[in-house]
């Protein structure tokens, strides 16, 4: 069949146009993004927690340089189900910035929400970046700004913290410190400052601040050392905060790099409490760690914390240790001395490094989520530390600073995106292709295509099929034009209905089209659907006539098709003038007509609907191969 070779002679085209990216994905009901793909490696798939993905991939840390050119969307807050299947491509709302931190909150008031932080732009004074509160209708709930003494909204840490009143971020700041902790002290040079702040999520007040500026010796810092010269503006990034939580009693963890120091900050005045790690560790500790990451109470009473952290043990220039290890450790706080133990370790499934960012989660089902930063990689154990998943980006061009799992119901206010087009050579032979997705949406079980004959006609249902993946494909024999979708759950409930949309057609001169006219029309869907349904009822069953040749069938079917779907759209355009006769009642007078169209659609039955998968590489496919 003609057709189907220019069909499938376009896709083939796609294909390898897509080799050059073959790390991403594309949909064309999303025209403007790349989604990136995984490669995941199940151990037991059993044992994975339900959920979905929370990973926002950038390409490289730092803004890129603004360009005039056009680029899809790639890097930002992305949702994808554990098989690796996208949900929600959040790229166009954050415009290709770089995004970090990207959750789900379930502490703010019962709903669901979304945090991430936008990074500050190129030039920080066009926009010192935010955190970003959405609700989980992907609507902009709430803004909060960085500080106005700071010059960018740190990219570390947005934790909103139970009740969803206040969030914690990580603060840095150049400043002038003189240089008496090194014996200079007729010197001074400019440091990096690192701090936090707890801020109302209304109105950006900062209702807590700390930072190390007169609290943390630079003989502390493995950064900036006693004869380092002095520098000039930013100066020495001597501490590098690159995390912070609050515990129940009111008291803040903080993570500092470059003093492989985890601290207790007092809530009550900014004291430190104690130190765990470093040079002046207040611990009794088998274990050691540099580099540290993601600093979080897992639990906390009156004599212990639990806390969790990845143990990098390298950074971008020095490798400290054997290998990077997310790790659980029990703090008793009531023996003499204190005492900090190691529950639970897990190692990067590499045996290789994370040499910056990296996170850790405990997950309420007991099992706990690793997210390794570099090319996305992360993983899943079980509660007694043995892996069970792990995943990463098919790409290498790609990392995610945290990666994240959470439950999470996706409910966008805008309708789900459907476009459709028509091919065909010749009249006979029309199919109509139908791609339909809902960015964001996490119940969708199936999808129903409608299409209408006129504009304001009435919707005939023309095909159902279960959603397979982000983005549903179905092809349908005839030519239907005025075409919506509706999204369906599991129950039934309609969830979601696209715009009408007309269908693409190609240019028929340029492809050859050979038919009574050198355009052909839509066909009218109410009639096709009446014909089909009588013939499901056996209601025409000896009509057929196998000595007819194929040909003649088609000819006259098409002729008398023609006609009745004329006759029916110039009847239906008199109902919108008189407004009171049933449409019902016109079928009643199109029988004849349909009794003619019934050899048409006999034919066509043979073949009836086909469904083809969306996506001939498919992420499933990858993921089962590496089962
Ligand atoms: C405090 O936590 C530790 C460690 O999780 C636990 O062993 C201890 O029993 C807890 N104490 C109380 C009073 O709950
Ligand atoms: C470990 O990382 C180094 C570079 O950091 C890389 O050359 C090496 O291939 C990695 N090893 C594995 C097993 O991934
Ligand atoms: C991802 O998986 C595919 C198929 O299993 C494999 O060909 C490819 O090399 C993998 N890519 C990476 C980056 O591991
Ligand atoms: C569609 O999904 C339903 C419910 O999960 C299932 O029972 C049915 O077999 C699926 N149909 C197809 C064609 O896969
Ligand atoms: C088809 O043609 C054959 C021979 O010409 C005849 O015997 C048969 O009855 C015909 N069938 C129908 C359904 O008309």
């Amino acid at each position: 069949m003609f057709y189907l070779g220019v069909l499938l002679s376009s896709f083939l085209l796609g294909a390898v146009a897509q080799r050059l990216d073959e790390d991403l994905r594309s949909f064309v009901t999303l025209p403007e993004v790349r989604a990136l793909r995984f490669n995941i490696t199940h151990v037991d798939r059993e044992q994975v927690s339900p959920g979905y993905w929370f990973v926002a991939p950038y390409g490289q840390v730092d803004p890129e340089e603004p360009t005039t050119k056009y680029m899809q969307y790639q890097v930002g807050p992305y949702i994808y189900d554990t098989d690796g299947e996208l949900i929600w491509a959040g790229s166009p709302v954050t415009d290709n910035r770089n995004t970090f931190d990207f959750r789900a909150n379930w502490n703010i008031d019962g709903d669901p929400h979304l945090s991430f932080i936008v990074q500050h732009e190129y030039d920080r004074d066009a926009d010192k970046g935010r955190g970003v509160i959405m609700g989980n209708d992907y609507e902009l709930e709430r803004e909060v700004g960085a500080a106005d003494d700071l010059n960018a909204f740190n990219m570390h840490e947005f934790k909103i913290l139970d009740g969803g009143k206040t969030a914690l971020a990580c603060t840095t700041k150049p400043q002038q410190i003189n240089l008496a902790d090194f014996d200079r002290p007729e010197e001074e040079s400019w440091v990096v400052v690192g701090g936090f702040v707890e801020m109302d999520i209304e109105n950006s007040e900062i209702l807590f601040e700390w930072d190390s500026y007169d609290k943390l010796s630079l003989t502390e810092s493995v950064k900036f050392i006693a004869d380092d010269e002095v520098l000039n503006e930013p100066g020495w990034d001597y501490v590098h905060i690159n995390s912070v939580d609050k515990n129940s009693d009111g008291d803040y963890i903080i993570s500092m790099r470059f003093t492989n120091t985890i601290y207790l900050v007092s809530g009550k005045d900014g004291e430190i409490m104690w130190r765990l790690g470093g040079k002046e560790s207040d611990f009794e500790q088998d274990f050691s760690f540099t580099r540290q990451h993601d600093v979080k109470f897992v639990k906390t009473n009156n004599t212990h914390h639990v806390i969790s952290f990845m143990n990098n043990a390298a950074d971008e220039l020095h490798t400290e240790g054997e290998i990077t290890s997310a790790l659980f450790v029990e703090l008793d706080i009531s023996s003499s001395p204190m005492t900090a133990t190691v529950i639970n370790r897990m190692n990067h499934p590499d045996g290789n490094f994370t040499r910056f960012g990296g996170n850790i989660q405990q997950l309420s089902n007991g099992n706990v989520f690793v997210g390794w930063n570099e090319k996305g990689y992360m993983s899943e154990y079980g509660p007694d530390g043995d892996l069970i998943m792990s995943a990463r980006f098919s790409s290498d061009r790609y990392a995610s600073y945290r990666s994240y799992k959470f439950d999470w119901i996706g409910q966008p206010t805008t309708p789900p995106d459907l476009a459709t087009s028509v091919y065909g050579a010749n009249d006979q032979e029309m199919i109509t292709v139908m791609h339909v997705s809902w960015n964001g949406a996490t119940d969708v079980a199936r999808w129903e295509f409608y299409a209408r004959s006129y504009e304001h006609g009435s919707d005939v249902l023309i095909a159902t099929t279960n959603k397979t993946s982000f983005e549903t494909m179905y092809m349908t024999e005839g030519y239907m034009d005025w075409v919506t979708a509706k999204a369906i759950d599991e129950n039934g409930n309609v969830l979601g209905i696209s715009e009408v949309c007309r269908s693409e057609v190609p240019d028929w001169e340029a492809v050859g089209f050979a038919g009574q006219s050198s355009h052909p029309k839509a066909d009218d869907p109410e009639i096709l659907q009446n014909i089909r349904e009588k013939l499901d009822s056996g209601e025409y069953g000896d009509l057929y006539d196998d000595n007819t040749t194929d040909e003649d069938r088609k000819a006259a079917v098409h002729s008398a098709t023609t006609e009745v779907a004329e006759s029916v759209y110039k009847a239906y355009g008199m109902i919108q003038m008189l407004e009171n006769i049933t449409i019902g009642v016109l079928t009643m007078f199109c029988i004849g007509g349909i009794l003619a169209g019934v050899w048409y659609v006999r034919r066509r039955k043979m073949r009836s609907y086909q469904h083809l998968p969306t996506d001939e590489a498919s992420i499933g496919e990858d993921a089962s191969k590496a089962d």
